[in-house]
């Protein structure tokens, strides 16, 4: 057997996994999920993760089967069970199954998937001498569209067409900005950048996801003495700023360096970006 899914309340291997044809998360994008990374054998903020999942939801009108507790157990047992020491967690959650796009055709109980996986990491050279990113065309989705904070699969659309454009040039990352041109997030990350000594980062309410990894950022910053604002930004501050970094699940912090063939300072991992790594790498030790 290849290893353990939790499949609709029941732990099956994932040969036997299946999910139907007709399931809405397959046919509409309607859905939510979650990547959550384990360390050590222990999901990282986890409580934090299911409770996003739980929100996102709610908002979207798909009632879980099981309580937040019962549903931490579930992954805490599927990691145990596939013996995951450092990897990943997928949790996808969809409305359920009914062909048509009228939810109230679905009878059945939502679709519920956790996963654990190998982790496919930025490469050790681009944490030490820094992403190169690109500003795309695609667009952040419209906050008055899709709602940010349901981290919904059908909203990753935007995201994956983003990460196609920089995949073609060749860069790390791509750079979405919203509708009227602000510095936004990532295609997978949340961006900071620093000028004299402090930290800015762009607001939640321009649309970003708001990243479990950049509300560990901040807080380490701050614990650090370093002072962080939200707010709205254009791509002139990120040209011209010292430093920057991205921030999420799968990168945790890493340096960028260039955007747009523009050196960012000098071109290499900032001091204060060092000390963020460092200092985020000591805290999941610590845990
Ligand atoms: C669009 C987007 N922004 C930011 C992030 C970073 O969020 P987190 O730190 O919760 O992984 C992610 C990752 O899930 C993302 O998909």
């Amino acid at each position: 057997m290849d290893k353990w899914v939790f499949l609709n309340g029941q732990f099956v291997s994932s040969e036997q996994a299946h999910v139907s044809i007709y399931d809405h998360g397959f046919l509409y994008g309607d859905g939510a999920f979650e990547g959550i990374r384990a360390y050590n054998s222990k999901a990282f903020k986890l409580f934090e993760h299911i409770d996003r999942l739980y929100n996102s939801l709610k908002a979207l009108g798909i009632e879980m089967p099981y309580g937040r507790k019962q549903f931490i157990a579930n992954v805490e047992q599927l990691l145990e069970m596939n013996a995951v020491t450092n990897g990943y967690v997928r949790v996808t959650v969809t409305r359920g199954i009914a062909l048509g796009l009228d939810p109230k055709n679905i009878k059945g109980d939502p679709t519920v998937v956790i996963s654990s996986d190998r982790l496919s990491l930025y490469p050790k050279s681009m944490y030490e001498n820094g992403l190169e990113v690109v500003t795309v065309a695609t667009r952040m989705a419209n906050p008055q569209v899709l709602e940010p904070r349901i981290k919904s699969l059908g909203k990753y659309l935007c995201n994956i067409q983003a990460k196609l454009e920089a995949n073609q040039v060749g860069a790390g990352e791509g750079l979405m900005l919203t509708e009227d041109g602000y510095v936004a997030e990532c295609t997978g990350d949340n961006i900071f950048f620093m000028k004299n000594g402090v930290v800015y980062t762009p607001s939640a309410h321009l649309g970003i996801l708001e990243g479990i990894t950049r509300l560990t950022a901040i807080n380490l910053l701050t614990e650090m003495g370093v002072k962080v604002i939200e707010g709205t930004f254009s791509r002139f501050d990120l040209y011209t700023a010292d430093e920057s970094f991205l921030t999420g699940t799968a990168a945790e912090v890493i340096p960028m360096v260039k955007l747009d063939a523009r050196l960012i300072g000098d071109g290499k991992p900032g001091p204060i970006t060092k000390k963020l790594m460092e200092a985020f790498h000591g805290y999941i030790a610590s845990l």
